[in-house]
């Protein structure tokens, strides 16, 4: 599904390109085709049942980035223009390098291996939109040191997190930034998550 997907989002971007719709119009296109390759089912699938029990990569800790994070980074920052896109920005980097940690522990036939491959390339197209709109802006400097860190060598200080919590976290905050995407329901609320958590159980007494 992310393979095809990659497909929608060449054409979303050719659109950017030719300019013939607003480019917030093509990153919500683009977000929704990357919501429908994270559905539980394949990040269960892919990031838990293909994964030995209880297996953990090393990350930095800004790369646990969960709803909590951008509730407290828009709390803390609005008097310093926080944006939308300061946090999308910041989804994006933590996850491309959440993605790009999980792919290096596989071995290439492994069966999560192209799915994983797949979401790295939606992303970066994602990302190439989110650079349209970003141009010379100058986020908060909490943020900039977030971006840093996130660009340094996994060195002394980092964590472990299982893949699958990274993607649980990665789709629950992409629901959560890109929330202008998405005005039907209130995916910043930790309570709205809460049923997938109570689906996710239930599916997994029934394997
Ligand atoms: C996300 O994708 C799933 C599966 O394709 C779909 O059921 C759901 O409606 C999508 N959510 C949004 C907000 O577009
Ligand atoms: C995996 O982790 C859970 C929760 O921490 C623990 O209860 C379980 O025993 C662990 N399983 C293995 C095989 O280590
Ligand atoms: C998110 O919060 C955790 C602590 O709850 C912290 O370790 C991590 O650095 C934060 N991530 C970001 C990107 O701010
Ligand atoms: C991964 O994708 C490539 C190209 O799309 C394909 O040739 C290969 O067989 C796939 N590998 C697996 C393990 O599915």
């Amino acid at each position: 599904m992310a393979r095809s997907g990659a497909w929608i989002l060449g054409w979303l971007f050719g659109l950017v390109l030719t300019q013939s719709v607003s480019t917030t119009e093509i990153l919500c296109g683009a977000v929704k085709v990357v919501n429908d390759s994270l559905v539980l089912k394949q990040r269960v699938h892919f990031m838990r049942h293909n994964m030995p029990i209880n297996f953990t990569i090393k990350v930095h800790y800004e790369e646990i980035f969960k709803l909590r994070n951008v509730s407290r980074l828009r709390r803390n920052l609005q008097d310093q223009g926080l944006l939308d896109i300061d946090l999308q920005e910041t989804w994006l980097r933590v996850n491309l390098g959440v993605l790009k940690k999980i792919r290096s522990v596989l071995p290439r036939n492994h069966p999560s291996y192209n799915y994983t491959v797949g979401l790295e390339e939606l992303f970066h197209k994602v990302g190439v939109i989110v650079q349209e709109l970003y141009d010379q802006r100058e986020p908060p400097e909490r943020i900039q040191n977030i971006w840093e860190a996130l660009a340094s060598p996994l060195g002394k200080q980092r964590t472990e997190a299982t893949p699958k919590s990274l993607l649980d976290n990665c789709y629950h905050t992409m629901m959560c930034v890109f929330q202008s995407c998405f005005p039907s329901v209130d995916y910043c609320q930790r309570s709205y998550w809460r049923n997938e958590k109570k689906a996710q159980n239930q599916g997994l007494t029934q394997n």
